[in-house]
């Protein structure tokens, strides 16, 4: 028996959505063998009234409704015992990377928060110390989709899920460069040669193309990376 290596548990108005996209390629068949745990709760099973109303106006006028504080909390107090973080999906958050990706898959789990609408009453995301995570600086129509992105980046980190020739030690952002480009069968297509050094044979001749390769399509294509690699680069030789 596979014992889960993590837990995640999601908070939702749209339950319908889960698993959704996370049903399928690595993240299915490891949810299927257990690698990993998802349960989702309707937020709207924790109003209160009989109208099972679990928004309203937001204070101070504006557009769009506000998930209200008490309703949410009902919620998180349903999940008490659901390990790891608790993770509130906003673009207000900190913005997602693969640091934060790797921390998050050596928790035991996580409980998403997805909010819908204009958000979530800030009451309940400060005095459960929530962790707010962004994806990216766009808005999307609801959190769902970016608790799918987070947890689809955290489970192909956990032991099992990845093979070998599936590994994900030299993926771009594990070594703070972008992936050197890659070539398959045909050797020539169109007339166009694949780097005869990835016919060669020689493995350190094919490190050494694809370390200079990545660091050249960093360079050119995410210049911010670039300076982070190099200034880290830095670091790394005054420290040895
Ligand atoms: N909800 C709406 N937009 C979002 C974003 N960019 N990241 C996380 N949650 C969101």
């Amino acid at each position: 028996m596979v014992v889960s290596k993590w837990d995640a548990t999601v908070l939702t108005l749209f339950p319908q959505m889960f698993p959704g996209p996370l049903s399928a390629s690595l993240a299915g068949k490891s949810l299927n063998q257990k690698i990993w745990t998802l349960k989702t709760l309707d937020i709207r099973d924790f109003a209160s009234d009989k109208h099972r109303t679990v928004d309203d106006n937001p204070l101070g006028g504006g557009v769009g409704m506000v998930l209200r504080p008490d309703v949410v909390a009902a919620a998180l107090t349903h999940v008490a015992e659901a390990p790891g973080p608790r993770i509130y999906l906003t673009p207000r958050g900190r913005v997602l990377d693969q640091k934060l990706v790797r921390d998050l898959a050596e928790q035991p789990g996580a409980v998403f928060l997805c909010g819908r609408y204009e958000g979530v009453d800030q009451r309940v995301i400060d005095s459960t110390d929530m962790m707010e995570i962004s994806i990216g600086d766009y808005i999307l129509s609801g959190g769902e989709p970016a608790a799918m992105i987070v947890i689809d980046a955290v489970v192909r980190l956990l032991p099992g899920v990845m093979g070998k020739e599936n590994g994900h030690r030299d993926d771009s952002f594990e070594v703070g460069l972008l992936e050197h480009s890659q070539f398959t069968q045909p050797r020539i297509w169109q007339g166009i040669e694949a780097p005869s050094v990835l016919a060669s044979g020689h493995h350190q001749k094919i490190a050494e193309w694809q370390l200079a390769e990545a660091k050249r399509e960093t360079q050119t294509r995410r210049p911010d990376l670039w300076e982070q690699y190099l200034r880290a680069q830095q670091k790394r030789e005054t420290d040895a």
